[in-house]
């Protein structure tokens, strides 16, 4: 298996910077902001963003239940582990490493809005349009828009491995290669 660097430290660290400076422009009249992680994918880009915020937010997690590729029938997303917080009122902010098909975060959406809070919206580190299967899905902040290749590192998984990586790389041939 070979990983070919795609996105450099120094890249994400200036990008980062970039959609912290949006954030703390949008929500500087915020009394109430909470930055909501979807584990386990955002933790480095979350720890990152939420350290150039100049605003007094509030964090918390959720973990949500990631579906196979090749199995069309288990699309279905499932709440993990919820949030703490009761975010009525609150303006929420969900931090996600990467959008793909948009199922999760339709998914989420979905059921963050029933929570009645003051305002929701999306920030993600990557997206892949291309793939995108919800067609209405809107995502304040994006990162990088990238083609269609399955990447690794900054949070980003294969087979659970990789996250730790400092860069996004991505994957040229399967482990046995
Ligand atoms: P979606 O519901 O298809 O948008 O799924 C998004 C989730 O799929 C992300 O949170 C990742 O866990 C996973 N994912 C999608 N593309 C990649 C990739 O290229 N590398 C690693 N994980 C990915
Ligand atoms: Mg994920």
């Amino acid at each position: 298996m070979v990983i070919e660097k795609f996105i450099t430290e120094k890249e994400i660290e200036e990008k980062v910077t970039e959609l912290a400076n949006r954030i703390n422009k949008d929500y500087r009249d915020s009394e109430k902001l909470i930055i909501v992680g979807l584990l386990k994918g955002s933790l480095p880009f979350m720890a990152d963003l939420i350290r150039k915020l100049e605003l007094p937010v509030f964090i918390d997690f959720m973990t949500v239940s990631s579906y196979g590729e090749d199995t069309v029938s288990s699309r279905e997303v499932k709440i993990l582990k919820d949030m703490d917080e009761n975010i009525m009122g609150y303006d929420v902010l969900i931090v996600e490493d990467i959008i793909d098909t948009g199922l999760t975060l339709r998914k989420i959406v979905e059921i963050l809005k029933n929570r009645d809070p003051k305002s929701l919206k999306l920030c993600t580190f990557l997206s892949k349009p291309a793939r995108r299967e919800v067609a209405d899905l809107k995502v304040e902040y994006i990162g990088y828009e990238i083609p269609d290749e399955f990447v690794i590192g900054y949070g980003l998984d294969y087979a659970g491995r990789y996250r730790h990586l400092s860069y996004i790389g991505i994957m040229k041939g399967d482990e046995a290669n």
